[in-house]
């Protein structure tokens, strides 16, 4: 998604001002831009593709020092992803100059008044209208402008604004769209995200909704937008700096596969202590727990996976009504939850806007929320109740896999924890729970010591043109997982589906030319399986089977095993089947020379609705 990066203070070198938005690359991109200014002179660049193009194509100028600066890389949602769209978009008239993220909502009839007044526009992008709505309020003072436009703006924006008028101040808006600032011996960094600023800053002030700051050299002015003064609040950054290495791996998405057990074991060690859940910090007590009723987890793509397994899983080990949904959905469903009630949302980044919707309308309706996110001063911990943090580390790749697996291990140790205050397990099936939690890692190890022969695997099914992945109860989630990861980053189409519903549908895409992928470890739901299995065979289907070794039945209808150790208690098998879907996903698409780490059109933090 969009990324926002600014400066304002000491002169520092063009190079080193593209290095910051180059950490928001991650973040997924088309095009990006920057303007900049010092003694006089502005330099104003775009470009559709890479930053590193747009630094090739600023070569002379790039030991240039800059005292003020906005610099965007644009995900395209309105308008291609051509230079004439990128950011940043500059007023027809009084030379103002805005980068944008989010979505302006009513676009189109502020578009319509301001042609009407003589504003000319060049892109298709509802972006540039900012710039001229708040050029149609300059007056003299460009923070006055911003406080009488954002009033007119519907929808969710975060805006760094330059006007040549006034070049020494950057003016940074937020609303429901994040942004920061960090603060730093040479000045001030604008961010749209904490990564950007990391190495560069020790303290950040993270904007509130509706607050807009004003950076001069030395100080940071915060308002409402009513033009009331706030607070400024500076917080030390305590999170490391983003490592961008790929350590000898082709790629960050199978760098961060293999670092699996590393971070599981980190989530057990911080969440345990003598062999014992703890969950210390969590700011939940132990009546509120014991007296909760009603769940809600909402969550989107991959999160959403390891919400539906812990909605299994809870609903195995307590009484408690669990209720899951996508936060898309959420977010303008009219469910049904209340005051004490415990509302779960999970996100890899912390900012995803579905996500952070879902969340406050919970709280409005005073909700207790606990959040489960891989960034320590992101927008949804911040706004819940209590935290859990996932140590899976920064994850580059747009496809999650760590974050996933550290999410699932942090519910798993969650549920444990609820379901021993209320007393709905026993403590030697919770310790035992425990215990093979606790060989997890070892267990993806062998796994992982599989990739040659799951390189193979996927040659072999690289041709295949659809995608079906069946599995049951607990596993039905790592089947819509496994789906997802393979056609996000091979692009082929591919279904996940439970495999009871098979005969309602699916099976009429299956002949000798379909895949089927088939999560089957020996649970209680195995022999169902095996039924499914046969009905695909005899279809002459393409069965990949995702089994345990001591499975005597599965092997002779399939055309290709990965396995996977057996576990006494399958109901944390997700945590391994779904390393083995990780690494035939990446194999797949890395037959088909696939762009991996950045598959087209995804983007990492999906920050607009
Ligand atoms: O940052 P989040 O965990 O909230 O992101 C949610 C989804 O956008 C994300 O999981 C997405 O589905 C990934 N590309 C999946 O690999």
């Amino acid at each position: 998604m969009c990324g926002i990066f600014g400066y304002r203070g000491k002169d520092l070198q063009l190079v080193y001002l593209l290095e910051g938005l180059k950490k928001l690359e991650y973040r997924g991109y088309d095009s990006c831009g920057v303007i900049a200014y010092n003694l006089g002179k502005f330099l104003c660049k775009k470009n559709s593709g890479k930053i590193e193009e747009l630094k090739e194509s600023l070569t002379d100028k790039l030991n240039n020092k800059y005292s003020s600066a906005l610099l965007h890389t644009r995900w395209a949602t309105h308008g291609k992803p051509i230079k004439l769209n990128a950011h940043p978009h500059k007023s027809s008239k009084k030379n103002i100059h805005v980068v944008h993220n989010g979505i302006i909502e009513n676009y189109l009839e502020l578009k319509k008044k301001l042609k009407k007044k003589g504003y000319k526009f060049k892109s298709d992008t509802d972006s540039e209208i900012t710039a001229n709505l708040i050029a149609s309020f300059y007056k003299g003072s460009i923070e006055e402008a911003v406080f009488s436009a954002v009033k007119k703006l519907k929808g969710a924006f975060a805006l760094g604004v330059l006007s040549e008028f006034e070049p020494d101040k950057i003016i940074a808006v937020r609303h429901k769209s994040p942004l920061l600032i960090g603060a730093a011996a040479e000045g001030f960094f604008l961010a749209s995200d904490l990564p950007a600023i990391v190495s560069l800053a020790k303290e950040a002030v993270y904007l509130k909704e509706k607050q807009i700051a004003v950076l001069s050299a030395e100080k940071i002015k915060l308002y409402d937008f009513n033009g009331k003064r706030a607070k400024v609040n500076k917080e030390k950054i305590n999170i490391k700096t983003v490592s961008t290495n790929k350590k000898g791996f082709k790629h960050f998405m199978l760098k961060e596969i293999y670092q699996q057990p590393k971070v599981l074991r980190d989530t057990l060690d911080i969440y345990t202590k003598n062999n014992q859940i703890n969950f210390g910090q969590l700011k939940l007590t132990k009546k509120y727990l014991k007296g909760v009723k009603n769940i809600f987890i909402t969550a989107c793509g991959t999160a959403f996976h390891a919400a539906h397994v812990t909605k299994y899983f809870l609903e195995r080990h307590t009484n408690i009504k669990v209720e899951i949904d996508t936060s898309s959905e959420f977010r303008y469903r009219d469910f049904n939850v209340n005051k004490g009630d415990l509302f779960i949302a999970i996100s890899q980044s912390g900012e995803t806007a579905d996500t952070l919707a879902a969340l406050k309308k919970a709280k409005k309706r005073k909700a207790k929320i606990l959040s489960i996110c891989n960034v320590i001063g992101s927008s949804l911990a911040r706004e819940s109740d209590s935290f859990i943090y996932t140590p899976a580390g920064p994850e580059i790749g747009v496809a999650s896999t760590k974050a996933y697996t550290t999410q699932l291990m942090c519910l798993y140790l969650f549920c444990l924890h609820l379901a021993t205050i209320k007393n709905t397990i026993s403590k030697t099936n919770k310790n035992n729970i425990l215990k093979e939690l606790f060989k997890i890692p070892l267990y993806q190890k062998k796994i992982l010591r599989q990739n040659k022969k799951i390189a193979m695997i996927a040659k072999k099914f690289s041709k295949a043109g659809c995608f079906l992945f069946l599995g049951r109860g607990i596993n039905f989630p790592s089947a819509l997982e496994g789906a997802l990861k393979l056609k996000e980053i091979s692009y082929i189409p591919a279904e996940g589906y439970p495999a009871g519903e098979m005969k309602h549908g699916p099976i009429a895409l299956i002949d000798e030319y379909r895949a089927v992928v088939c999560i089957a470890p020996m649970d209680d739901l195995h022999e169902k399986m095996v039924s499914n299995l046969q009905e695909i065979k005899a279809r002459r289907g393409k069965i990949l089977a995702i089994i345990n070794p001591a499975d005597a039945e599965i092997p002779s209808f399939s055309n290709q095993i990965i396995y996977i150790p057996k576990l006494k208690f399958q109901e944390i098998s997700p945590l391994l089947v779904v390393v083995a879907l990780q690494l035939f996903a990446y194999s797949v698409a890395k037959n088909l020379g696939a762009e991996i780490d950045q598959p087209r059109n995804l983007a990492k933090s999906v920050t607009v609705e």
